[in-house]
């Protein structure tokens, strides 16, 4: 039996390289060049999987890997597949589910707690030696401890953040396409529609996937519902919020503040006017950026393409495609 053919696009840990060759014969692209769209059609003429992040998966793609059979994404979010595309040309996607819920809601954790006291802002401050004796309330930030957290999807991610925020005795808000009977028995949630999250939030964390129904979500209507003391925390997808509606609520002050990790272009432009406001915390979507997650990460996208290869089946094929 012929064996599968892989071309893997993004570096791996080698546990995820060597369980790939196992089981299927594979060809990486060359990191020390650019990846360009030329270069990746080059190598996907007679691949029948793709293990990758981020990658553009649309017909314009597919068009020329005639025997492709899967798509497999070192990531939870697959904002990247053109679902319909794929579902027309029988292709199957799958993500990264779970394995990194719990190191991408510390790190929001990290934003609420970052942007509320404002440690960024502070460390920078002191840092560049502005700290005066005797100066006790240049940094007066805001409690975490008991205040509001409005979480505006709440799905594996979102109850990871509950779960650390009742440590903090928050008080936990949430909206969300279904209600989440369990988690309201488990972390103490409540369940309250979009304009209440947007009105009672001291803390709110957008945690939905970047799909049609979710793009600018978030908007000017939204974002003026929300408390002036109020913190808008993204980590998710930037299209999620209307970014151009953000500068605006900060610069005339509808709201305190914003932790982000994602942008609506990423990298984020270096001119970006987020960039220039004391009171944003902005990091360069490293959510699931520790070295153990990012390796199990990998594993778990190579486990899926093989699964796929082999039993054309795998629960972590995206709930889109997968067979009714
Ligand atoms: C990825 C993420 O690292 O899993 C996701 O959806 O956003 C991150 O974990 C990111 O997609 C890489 O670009």
């Amino acid at each position: 039996m012929k064996r599968p053919k892989v071309f893997i696009a993004n570096e791996i840990p080698k546990a995820a390289e060597e369980y790939i060759g196992q089981h299927c014969d594979y060809i990486m692209w060359d990191f020390s060049k650019r990846k360009t769209f030329q270069g990746i059609v080059d190598n996907i003429g007679d691949v029948d999987g793709i293990l990758e992040v981020g990658m553009k998966i649309d017909r314009d793609l597919l068009k020329h890997a005639p025997s492709l059979k899967v798509v497999s994404n070192i990531s939870v979010g697959y904002n990247n597949y053109n679902l319909q595309d794929m579902k027309a040309m029988g292709v199957l996607g799958t993500n990264t589910p779970g394995v990194l819920d719990n190191t991408v809601a510390d790190l929001i954790l990290g934003l609420i707690i970052s942007a509320g006291r404002r440690i960024v802002e502070a460390d920078a401050d002191t840092k560049a030696g502005n700290w005066k004796k005797g100066e006790m309330d240049k940094f007066f930030g805001k409690d975490i401890h008991h205040s509001t957290l409005g979480i505006v999807g709440m799905g594996r991610i979102g109850e990871a953040v509950a779960k650390r925020a009742k440590g903090f005795d928050m008080d936990i808000i949430y909206h969300n396409r279904t209600r989440k009977e369990d988690a309201e028995k488990r972390l103490g949630a409540r369940y309250m529609d979009m304009d209440q999250v947007l009105q009672n939030a001291d803390f709110l964390v957008v945690m939905t996937p970047l799909t049609d129904e979710t793009h600018h979500l978030i908007g000017e209507g939204e974002l003026k519902k929300m408390k002036k003391e109020a913190f808008l925390i993204n980590a998710s997808r930037g299209p999620v919020v209307d970014e151009v509606a953000l500068i605006k609520a900060l610069e005339e002050g509808w709201i305190a503040g914003a932790g982000l990790d994602v942008y609506e272009k990423e990298p984020v432009d270096a001119n970006n006017p987020l960039l220039q406001m004391k009171n944003v915390v902005t990091l360069p979507h490293i959510g699931s950026a520790t070295r153990k997650t990012r390796d199990e990460m990998a594993m778990v996208a190579a486990r899926a393409i093989v699964e796929v290869l082999e039993k054309g089946d795998s629960a972590c094929i995206v709930p889109e495609l997968r067979k009714s």
